[in-house]
């Protein structure tokens, strides 16, 4: 049974909480002042505490501070007649579960108090992940345990042996710059200096003068002489980054570097002579760039010369797992203490197909970590399209209240779902996507049902096609289209 400490001082209302929530899977305790509430704390063991703000004695934004002292963990809604966002933002700011206008609206009251206390129960449940890294595998900061993940780091480490040129390819995210710092690390360079550079982000026209500098006056606006990176390098590692959008004109003259370690500054003529060890990365596939002919063959045999392809996340997906706990460990800063997971959290990250790689698990992380209020991240707290793996009761928190006011709140099993519920539920979905601005709600509902009827016909694309009132054909271009994973759709 859940236990509900309502603490305000007007008897009227606590009135109303008795009646409101008379039910045999809720029991309610009063408190008429915050002093007396946080006494009743210890005593109770509430499972969620409503408290009102303006009171005799310590006010609600206080006895939320206190409350906090004594339990972190423990749900608090704050509900005031007199709303202004400063106290919302502050009581916000002291962790508060959420926040309530009063006169309240029964069925939005109740609403929240069920997904507070579900939020509870996933709360009780979360544990800290086990640690999983050794203490070099944090400094390193490239994390992976994977066989793929594997090969790089034997590969990283053969190439820092050496002065090779390294050619980093992968899709964005994969942590092509992490692996570029890492071989300059463990190289013979790594007292000598690191630069990187982003070809894609600098004019064309500047590039190359950025590249290798310029004499004073070697076109307008020359106003002195400039030293460019390669000769800011000498002795060090040089990172160019998205190598793949570089004009002929100075691809000719990276080429003739990396084959004599010469070249001369724009608009000079004394031939300057470097030692620099070059690492180039790019998420564009060059092969092809190559046979456009948009990119010197030539060139790219030479950066060639060792080839690092980054995997994408979702081919190594026993990695979230450590990269969670990487994560959510860095976060939490040396000494702090690391959020935890709740149930069905790690499964919906593990399910998801992360177009954007590492960093768009680190941001989403980041963003959970904002979102979640308690010091667990739920499924709740991740976006839309994430949790389709988790369980409905993650997805839909409020269920029992959709279906009216006099189901009770708290009830355990809600009756099973039917046609006229779709409108009710499809507003909790649009209560829960407002969580996130950029959330596109339809994509993400469309792949969540596509993941259950695939699970329900046991990845019978036919069967879950009818199911779900679509072609076969059509179907099929939603998994790819989504990154469903393949062992759901088995046919
Ligand atoms: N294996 C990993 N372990 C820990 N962190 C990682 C790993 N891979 C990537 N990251 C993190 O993810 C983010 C993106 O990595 P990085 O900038 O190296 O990717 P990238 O491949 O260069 O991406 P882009 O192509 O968009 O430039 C960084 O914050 C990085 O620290
Ligand atoms: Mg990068």
């Amino acid at each position: 049974m859940d236990k509900l400490l309502l603490i305000d001082d007007e008897a009227d209302v606590q009135y109303s909480f008795r009646r409101i929530f008379a039910s045999p899977d809720l029991q309610l305790f009063t408190a008429s002042s915050g002093e007396e509430g946080v006494r009743a704390i210890e005593r109770v063991k509430p499972d969620l505490v409503i408290s009102d703000i303006r009171m005799a004695g310590i006010n609600g934004l206080e006895t939320l501070r206190r409350i906090r002292q004594l339990d972190p963990r423990l749900p608090v809604i704050l509900m005031t007649a007199y709303g202004t966002t400063q106290t919302a933002i502050e009581a916000m700011k002291l962790g508060a579960y959420d926040y309530l206008l009063k006169p309240f609206d029964v069925p939005k009251l109740k609403e929240l108090v069920a997904k507070a206390l579900q939020a509870a129960r996933e709360s009780r449940q979360a544990t800290a992940l086990q640690p999983m890294l050794e203490a070099e595998d944090y400094e390193l900061g490239v994390i992976g345990r994977s066989e793929a993940m594997q090969g790089i780091f034997k590969l990283i480490g053969q190439v820092a042996a050496t002065d090779a040129t390294a050619l980093i390819t992968g899709e964005s995210g994969t942590g092509k710059e992490l692996v570029a710092r890492a071989i300059y690390q463990y190289g013979r360079r790594a007292e000598r200096p690191f630069l990187a550079i982003n070809c894609a982000a600098i004019a064309e026209n500047l590039l190359e003068s950025e590249l290798f500098g310029h004499e004073k006056g070697a076109f307008t606006g020359a106003a002195a002489q400039r030293i460019g990176k390669f000769e800011q390098c000498h002795g060090g590692t040089l990172f160019l980054d998205e190598i793949g959008d570089m004009s002929p004109a100075t691809q000719t003259k990276i080429l003739r570097v990396l084959q004599s370690g010469t070249f001369e500054r724009v608009g000079g003529n004394q031939t300057v002579t470097v030692d620099v060890r070059v690492i180039a990365a790019t998420n564009k596939p060059l092969e092809e760039a190559v046979a456009r002919k948009e990119f010197r063959e030539d060139l790219f045999y030479r950066l060639n010369v060792v080839r690092i392809q980054m995997p994408p996340l979702r081919q190594r997906r026993e990695d979230i797992r450590l990269l969670v706990d990487y994560f959510l460990r860095r976060f939490a800063g040396p000494g702090g203490k690391p959020r935890s997971i709740g149930p069905g959290t790690l499964e919906a990250l593990e399910g998801y197909a992360w177009p954007g790689n590492v960093r768009e698990l680190e941001n989403t992380l980041r963003r959970a970590m904002v979102v979640a209020k308690g010091p667990a991240i739920l499924p709740s707290d991740l976006p839309l399209e994430m949790v389709s793996g988790a369980p409905a009761a993650a997805l839909v928190p409020s269920m029992p209240a959709v279906r009216g006011p006099e189901a009770g709140s708290a009830e355990s099993t809600p009756p099973p779902a039917t046609a006229q519920d779709v409108p009710g539920l499809a507003a909790a979905l649009f209560r829960f996507a407002r969580t996130d601005s950029k959330l596109k709600v339809l994509p993400a509902v469309e792949r969540v049902l596509i993941i259950e009827a695939l699970k329900e016909t046991s990845g019978n694309q036919v069967q879950a096609a009818k199911l779900l009132g679509i072609t076969r054909a059509t179907l099929r271009k939603r998994i790819e289209k989504f990154g469903i994973r393949q062992e759901l759709a088995v046919n």
